[in-house]
């Protein structure tokens, strides 16, 4: 079977060999506030903070060829032109080899003697992308070189950069210093008080360019710019049009001599009265720099760049800086670890699994190859999901996330749906009515205090949908998010579902015959609805066990009564109203139609009130849980993993909305949506099932993908969708990167299947494994206490603790206080 490349876990790397991967496989670059997209050819684009309205480059989206645009350097070797990327030009190399790491990736190629590696990462806190170029000679004779680095700015604001060319083509504005230097300010004289960078720090261009149609040719691509093929600059300044950056460096290199050039993409704010410089006016008239600006007094304060490029302007400052990233990963990689003889199982624990967390916590489902970061802000139910797969790297920000995330909730708990970061406000457009978003608010902020025992943050005074003068502790956001379930139940005491719940597409108050209208945002015909959903029932008795053990710590003993006893009605409702026979249903419709029931034509069994009520443990005592779990394996299990639904619906249902319109086997229409698969598999880890929760965790686990080619996209992350087992393509992934599944699959694996919870007070240890699993370790950093915890397991057992000694004592039950200081625990099961 073909493949395109392999991990290198020694040094936390997948290593591409073949450039045409069947999809551009990416990564990411930056972790705080300027980030990148990075294929293996180069390809994406970096932006701060927001993707959409602080764009810094440009991107093609859907292009043809596909992943056009992006960081690209040009050689020019005798007439001989090509790029260490393989792309844009595809000339043939010698050699290929991209890795991507930790937030940094290195592309290799050479071509006739020559190699040149380029090392991309965003140093820590550091508002640019470092692309360090090392060309070498590999050949006994000198060689003389053209090199010519590319970027291509983009208008700020990503989504009318792709649509307002009346404008956008008269607006573009430059200046260039010393040749070596070229700055993007389009718009920066009026409101905007930002501006981009390309500099060359270590070394002096012997030309430029700016302006795309001079540098590219108006009927060239990428592949074939007309200033590489003539071997000279055409020396550019642009004045509206589309305004790039690039340098032109004349290199010789000895027989065996190698030279280092180091770049910097980077981006500045400055103060609203520093936003210009004086003293550039003379520099100007010295000839120093050059400016497409109509006039000189509006010359951008270039003080911030300065001292980012005077920073970076040595090898040695740079490796130090990627050494600090390095360093920042050991910390972070170090909180949990596990050594077991499966080295697929141990690659996604210790590292690419967490390593995806972090990414999906910055950029919840904005910016991949999948969003184009112009559609998507950050969303409620998925940052509140997100930061539970983070919230053991830096406790800090998940922190924060939180209160940002309360602050856009409304008084009567429901929620906007998504927000912007850059804002940090509501987002008006897609506004709120997801009655499932509520319940994630418990879930994130309990697994914050698991994690750090800062109660603290209850306190916290947070206000109403960001309004001045509303704040409430965050205690009360919790209660008010319980209660808002509580308090909007259906005919059958089950929660009314509102525009959607966790699953988008089932819109069951929609009623859209309007093929202009979009299923997200149409009308919410809730109103006198009797449309339930027993998905948001099994998460509120999951999240809301959570709430009454945290009112219980913190001795509001009346509340936790309260809230147990609607819990305990929810049970009984969904006992009642809401068990099918084999499995749970998953709704009623707006008329109080079942839905996931034996009776319906199509979409008899759904995945989603499987998962969360297995999860609840509701039915336990009463065999419910096996039998929905025996049903997911029956029903919705094929060799790729579970599907969302079944039998896939074949034709629309108005009734259902988006869920129906999609092709069977694709999206929620049966493919096997990753993000609710580990719920199944915690609901099997309830019901004390290690083998069945190891076989499912095992089907969509990215170390365990067997065909590439079929797989199509990243094999080193989670994807959201695998198309199911109805597709023309069962087991061809999409949507890489950015999906839920990342933190679920993490808690799943870390805490349900290895076993190791924290709790409020330390660590609860309950593995649940499949039998064959004889010994592991797990080291675990949970505040100030180190655990390093051996479970043997010599019976061939799949759950079940039988003694656990810690630090040499035999203790009784199964739960640790993390007392500060290192800790031996041996288990037995
Ligand atoms: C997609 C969902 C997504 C929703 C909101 C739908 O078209 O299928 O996965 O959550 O849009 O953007
Ligand atoms: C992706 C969305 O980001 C998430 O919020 C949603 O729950 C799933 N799709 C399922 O529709």
């Amino acid at each position: 079977m073909k493949t395109f490349g392999h991990f290198d876990d020694q040094n936390r790397e997948y290593v591409i060999t073949d450039p045409a991967t069947p999809f551009p496989w990416i990564n990411y670059l930056g972790n705080e506030d300027f980030f990148g997209l990075i294929s293996n050819t180069a390809g994406g684009y970096d932006f701060y903070k927001d993707a959409k309205f602080r764009r810094i480059t440009r991107y093609r989206y859907n292009g043809v060829p596909m992943d056009a645009g992006g960081r690209y350097f040009y050689i020019n070797d005798g007439g001989t032109v090509w790029s260490p990327g393989w792309k844009p030009c595809k000339t043939p190399l010698d050699a290929y080899e991209c890795r991507h790491g930790m937030n940094y990736t290195r592309i290799t190629g050479a071509k006739n003697g020559v190699e040149a590696s380029v090392l991309f990462f965003v140093p820590l806190k550091t508002w640019a992308e470092v692309q360090k170029l090392t060309l070498r000679n590999t050949t006994n004779e000198v060689k003389t070189l053209k090199l010519f680095s590319f970027t291509e700015w983009c208008l700020w604001n990503a989504a009318t950069d792709m649509e307002n060319f009346q404008r956008n083509w008269s607006t573009g504005e430059v200046e260039i210093e010393n040749g070596s230097t070229i700055y993007h300010k389009t718009e920066y004289k009026e409101r905007r008080n930002h501006y981009a960078y390309y500099a060359l720090t270590n070394a002096k261009a012997d030309g430029y360019d700016t302006d795309r149609e001079s540098f590219v040719g108006l009927y060239n691509g990428f592949e074939a710019p007309q200033c590489v093929m003539a071997g000279k600059p055409a020396m550019s300044l642009a004045h509206g049009w589309s305004p790039i950056a690039s340098h032109y460096i004349e290199v010789t290199l000895q027989p065996g001599e190698s030279k280092d050039y180091i770049f910097l993409l980077g981006y500045v704010e400055n103060e609203q009265d520093e936003k210009f410089s004086q003293e550039d006016i003379a520099r100007k008239q010295r000839g120093e720099l050059i400016s497409s600006q109509d006039s000189d007094v509006t010359l951008v304060n270039k003080k911030k760049a300065h001292a980012v490029i005077q920073r970076f302007a040595t090898v040695e400052a740079v490796d130090a800086a990627f050494q600090e990233l390095k360093e920042m990963w050991d910390g972070l990689l170090s909180k949990y670890t596990v050594t077991s003889t499966d080295e697929r199982l141990n690659r996604m624990v210790n590292i690419w699994n967490q390593y995806q967390c972090m990414i999906t916590f910055c950029f919840s489902r904005s910016a991949s190859f999948f969003e184009s970061g112009v559609g998507r802000g950050m969303g409620f139910r998925d940052s509140n999901q997100d930061l539970v797969g983070f919230v053991h790297q830096v406790p800090s920000r998940a922190r924060q996330r939180i209160i940002d995330i309360a602050s856009t909730q409304f008084p009567d708990g429901g929620c906007y749906h998504q927000y912007q970061p850059l804002t940090k406000r509501g987002n008006n457009d897609i506004g709120g009515g997801f009655n499932d978003d509520p319940c994630w608010l418990i879930f994130g902020t309990v697994a914050y205090i698991k994690e750090t025992g800062d109660f603290s943050i209850l306190d916290e005074m947070v206000p109403w949908d960001n309004e001045p003068g509303t704040e409430v502790p965050l205690f009360e956001h919790l209660r008010i998010s319980f209660n808002h379930v509580v308090e909007n139940l259906g005919p059958h005491m089950l929660p009314l579902i509102g525009r959607a719940d966790w699953n988008d597409c089932l819109n069951l108050n929609c009623f859209s015959w309007d093929p202009n209208e979009s299923f997200q945002t149409t009308e919410n015909n809730s109103e006198g609805s009797k449309a339930e959903s027993l998905m948001i029932a099994g998460l509120f008795v999951l999240t809301g066990k959570q709430y009454v053990e945290l009112c219980q710590k913190i001795a509001k003993d009346e509340e936790a009564k309260r809230a147990q006893r609607c819990i305990d009605a929810m049970v009984e409702a969904v006992k009642k109203h809401g068990w099918d026979g084999d499995w749970y249903l998953r709704a009623y419709d707006f008329y109080g139609n079942k839905i996931g029931s034996k009776e319906c034509e199509e979409g008899k069994i759904f995945i989603e009130s499987q998962g969360f009520c297995t999860m609840a443990g509701i039915g336990l005592e009463d065999g419910m849980v096996e039998k929905a779990l025996d049903s997911c394996k029956k029903y919705l299990d094929c060799e790729h993993g579970m599907v969302l639904n079944n039998p896939a619906f074949t034709r629309y249902y108005v009734e259902m909305g988006e869920i129906s319109s999609y092709p069977a086997g694709y999206k929620e229409n049966a493919g096997i949506f990753c993000h609710n698969n580990p719920w199944v598999i915690i609901g099997e880890t309830v019901a004390r099932r290690g083998n069945d929760a190891w076989d499912h965790y095992t089907k969509i686990c990215p170390a365990w993908i067997k065909d590439q080619q079929l797989h199509k996209v990243e094999p080193y992350v989670y994807c959201q969708m695998v198309a199911g087992k109805d597709a023309a393509k069962p087991g061809e992934g999409k949507n890489s990167w950015l999906t839920g599944t990342a933190a679920w699959n993490w808690i799943t694996i870390t805490q349900y299947i290895l076993g190791i919870k924290p709790t409020y007070d330390g660590i609860e240890i309950d593995p649940c494994i499949p039998s064959t699993l004889k010994e592991y370790t797990v080291h675990r950093e949970l505040r100030d206490a180190l655990f390093d915890i051996t479970i043997k397991n010599p019976d061939g057992r799949e759950s079940g603790v039988r003694s656990i000694v810690l630090d040499g004592s035999t203790i009784e039950g199964n739960v640790i206080t993390a007392t500060p200081g290192h800790h031996e625990v041996v288990v037995v099961m």
